[in-house]
């Protein structure tokens, strides 16, 4: 059994916090883990006061890039208990990310257990209002101090967390990119790398000076093929079909997307998992047959788009309503997550 040492805060932040609209990521929570990869084993797993930390300028991490991460929710259930949204699979995304980067991958005892002691610690900061949830981010980083490119020996593993609002408030503006990319097959797309995000951000700031809010990514080898959204799977409501791009070593595989196509397989919806080109998205939103376009990610849970821009042209999406299947598949899983409605596929891992 994995003993964690407990270093308690003197004093707790949280009545400076407003929980019930927290700004998604500001404030962390009083505590954080800790534990250290050092000679092939992990170590001193502790729990300390959330603070700075300290490194040297010559840490790996900084010049080469070996930093994956993971982002997951916990809920106050609608009973009280705290429950965590499928954690096995942002742990097993967590060690995948991990192995791609020659990363160790973290034994599911110490991320557990770190997790569940972590959580039962700042359990206040968990918010209870409508949309709102205890956003949680292990991470991992290497941490050996040397200027020459090479895998790390040394890491350190870690875990904040932080309350969170709702993030995406209003339907958002998409633009099909087709001159930068976010990875390419083969690359590391399928990992939640530190990297994939600060190469993001110079289209992403481009296509938001255009007036748009997010990308979607297509390809990297002939920008025909869609990917995904942002920071966000992409999904379509085509002609009563919900259709979404297969995965790839390109796209994240998310925990989201794969709630979401259960539910959509549980009242009878047809899912299509394929390739979908450009041009064929094109021809349905030109044909009037796409019904709803939708985002979905831990972050923002579910989030309409209401505009695609495909080269110079631009297609309005209908607005949503309560009767679309995005936002009955939004409050389900809000209620799933809160105990409103029974977890037939339990998803919940209660603390
Ligand atoms: C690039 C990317 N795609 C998709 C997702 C959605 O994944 P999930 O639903 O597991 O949060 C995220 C968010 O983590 C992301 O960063």
């Amino acid at each position: 059994m994995i003993e964690i040492a407990k270093y308690h805060s003197d004093i707790s932040r949280i009545s400076s916090v407003d929980l019930s609209n927290p700004e998604f990521g500001k404030e962390c929570s009083d505590h954080m883990f800790s534990a250290y990869f050092e000679n092939n084993s992990w170590v001193q797993p502790e729990i300390i006061p959330f603070g700075t930390i300290e490194f040297l300028p010559s840490m790996l991490t900084l010049h080469y890039g070996q930093s994956v991460f993971e982002g997951m929710k916990a809920f106050k259930m609608h009973d009280g208990r705290i429950s965590i949204f499928r954690p096995e699979l942002h742990y097993e995304r967590f060690n995948r990310s991990l192995e791609r980067m020659c990363m160790p991958l973290v034994p599911k005892e110490l991320f557990f257990t770190a997790l569940i002691e972590l959580l039962t610690i700042d359990q206040a900061w968990v918010p209870s209002a409508s949309g709102t949830s205890l956003y949680i981010r292990p991470f991992c980083f290497a941490t050996e101090s040397r200027l020459k490119i090479k895998i790390s020996d040394s890491y350190r593993f870690m875990i904040l967390m932080s309350p969170a609002g709702k993030y995406f408030g209003k339907p958002f503006r998409l633009k099909v990119e087709t001159e930068y990319t976010r990875t390419a097959e083969g690359g590391t797309g399928y990992a939640k790398c530190s990297g994939n995000y600060g190469s993001s951000f110079y289209p992403v700031k481009h296509a938001i000076e255009q007036g748009f809010d997010q990308v979607l990514w297509t390809d990297a080898k002939e920008h025909k093929y869609i990917d995904e959204a942002g920071m966000m799977n992409i999904m379509f409501m085509l002609d009563g079909k919900l259709v979404t791009p297969a995965l790839n070593s390109a796209i994240l595989a998310g925990v989201t997307r794969d709630s979401v196509l259960t539910i959509a397989k549980d009242q009878g919806i047809i899912v299509e998992e394929r390739k979908i080109a450009v041009e064929e998205l094109r021809s349905f939103l030109e044909s009037g047959k796409v019904s709803e376009v939708f985002g979905t990610g831990t972050a923002a849970v579910v989030a309409p788009v209401k505009l695609i821009r495909i080269g110079d042209a631009d297609y309005e999406i209908p607005e949503p309503s309560e009767n679309s299947f995005h936002s009955k598949a939004y409050s389900l899983l809000n209620d799933i997550r809160t105990g409103i409605s029974p977890d037939p596929h339990g998803w919940n891992f209660i603390i």
